[in-house]
């Protein structure tokens, strides 16, 4: 499985793409989710992603999310593989309860010091500054991966195997463009994996899998789940 904003987007964190809310709506994300953007303007960064993680602490899972986590457990019940992909940093597919996600992008509760590396899990209110310090005085970010960064190497390992593995693969909810999440799909596909996309809206790899399900995650995929393994 491997799963994009758009699995959140019914838990009310929006996507990428989709327009930037309020006072967000001049700032383009992919410019906002970069280390040169830091860099220059660490205060705008840090706002942003904090405003992203309040978002995210109101944030319940959503059918879609709740039907992947049975899934997994019923495919754990005849001792079948099952692992999560996931480029949300939201946490929400835990929240629903399951266990083997692969968090491709970091976690948006998580913060990094920039000088002495230290990460520490920020659940609470608003930060009182940004960017926040840490107690060495250095600038804090969130541990998440940003444009031109490296994907965490454990994950990219765990997502090898995976696809490796792999004889049923599901896109969801994911524009499909950014790398190398985007070119899972054909990793899967060389290894012979059924495909399946669920998307409100065709995406580059709409042409190659065998079905695409165009539509909202939250209602098609506990559908697909209670048809396809009758849970
Ligand atoms: P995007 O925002 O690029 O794409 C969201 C996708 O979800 C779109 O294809 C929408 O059509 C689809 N979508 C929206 N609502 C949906 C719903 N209710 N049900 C099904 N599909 C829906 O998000 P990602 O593909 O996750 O990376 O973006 C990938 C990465 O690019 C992100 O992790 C982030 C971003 O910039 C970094 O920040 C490095």
């Amino acid at each position: 499985m491997l799963t994009g904003a758009g699995v959140s987007a019914e838990s009310g964190i929006p996507t990428f793409r989709d327009a930037m809310e309020g006072l967000w709506a001049k700032y383009d994300p992919s410019q906002l989710a970069t280390p040169e953007t830091f860099d220059r303007d660490p205060e705008t960064v840090t706002r942003w992603y904090d405003w992203r993680r309040k978002k995210c602490s109101r944030a319940k899972p959503n059918p879609a999310h709740l039907a992947l986590a049975r899934l997994e457990k019923h495919l754990a019940t005849q001792k079948r593989g099952f692992t999560l992909l996931t480029q949300n940093v939201d946490r929400l597919h835990q929240a629903a309860g399951s266990r083997n996600v692969v968090e491709l992008h970091g976690a948006i509760w998580v913060w990094r010091c920039t000088r002495c590396g230290i990460e520490r899990e920020e659940r609470g209110g608003p930060f009182g500054e940004y960017p926040p310090r840490c107690a060495c005085g250095g600038a804090r970010r969130p541990a998440v991966v940003w444009f031109g960064e490296m994907l965490p190497e454990e994950a990219m390992e765990k997502a090898g195997e995976a696809l490796e593995a792999c004889d049923l693969f599901f896109s969801i909810g994911t524009s499909a463009v950014v790398e190398p999440a985007a070119s899972f799909i054909h990793t899967a596909r060389r290894r012979g994996a059924k495909t399946v996309e669920i998307n409100r809206e065709p995406t580059p790899i709409t042409p190659v899998v065998d079905w695409s399900l165009l539509g909202k995650a939250g209602e098609i995929l506990p559908e697909v789940v209670r048809l396809a393994f009758g849970i």
